[in-house]
């Protein structure tokens, strides 16, 4: 069903230019988080979504290494972040770290092969582990600012694999967690319009 009014919105204040279900305008990535944590089964909702994403041939790259913060290896996962996502990440309730598998296997008759798509599809997993996430109270925060060798290390992380991004996920909370400099920044972000990044029929000329 569409929704009937764009601004029949958002929790976060958002408006979109066209009707949209809530949820996606709900979705935003705050820094300060709670410090509470998360019911295990929450986090396995959250998995489970991304599970379900479409991928090129149903191949599904994506693969999910993932720590709560009662969990003893809470203090390993917040240390593979960079220090700027570890100085607020480390009060989300649960990091997921993403991969995805670069190697499509073969079989008795093919050799494995390069994947052309899997960062696209292991991006599709993320986005649906965000949205579920919001749609349990939660938010999700994805961070490219991770050490990447580090992690291969500590997580066992076959070299097949690349390291897009880790998560943080947990219950958005004030602002006032967070360190000066971070809190003005703590306000959901708005978007290109639609007709700046979708064309009927061609790309516009340069300069059009
Ligand atoms: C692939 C990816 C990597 C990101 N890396 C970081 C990061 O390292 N640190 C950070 O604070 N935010 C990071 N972000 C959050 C983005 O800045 C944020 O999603 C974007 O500004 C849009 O805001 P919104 O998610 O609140 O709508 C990342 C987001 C994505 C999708």
């Amino acid at each position: 069903m569409i929704p009937s009014s764009p601004a029949a919105t958002a929790a976060t204040g958002r408006v979109a230019g066209h009707p949209v279900d809530p949820l996606f305008l709900n979705r935003w990535s705050p820094r300060a988080f709670d410090g509470a944590p998360m019911p295990r089964a929450h986090l396995l909702t959250i998995l489970e979504a991304a599970r379900w994403a479409p991928s090129a041939f149903n191949i599904q790259p994506w693969r999910f290494v993932h720590a709560h913060r009662d969990d003893p290896a809470w203090d390993t996962f917040v240390g593979l972040l960079d220090p700027f996502n570890g100085g607020w990440a480390h009060r989300a309730a649960a990091l997921v770290v993403v991969l995805s598998d670069t190697l499509v296997s073969g079989d008795g008759t093919r050799p494995d092969r390069p994947s052309s798509t899997h960062a696209f599809d292991a991006g599709a997993a993320w986005a649906q582990m965000a949205l579920q996430a919001t749609a349990l109270g939660y938010q999700a925060h994805a961070m490219a600012g991770i050490e990447r060798d580090a992690i291969r290390a500590a997580l066992g992380v076959p070299e097949r694999f690349h390291i897009p991004i880790a998560v943080a996920l947990g219950r958005a909370a004030d602002p006032v967690v967070l360190p000066e400099t971070l809190r003005a920044r703590e306000v959901p972000s708005d978007r290109l319009p639609l007709d700046a990044i979708a064309f009927a029929g061609a790309f516009p000329a340069a300069g059009a």
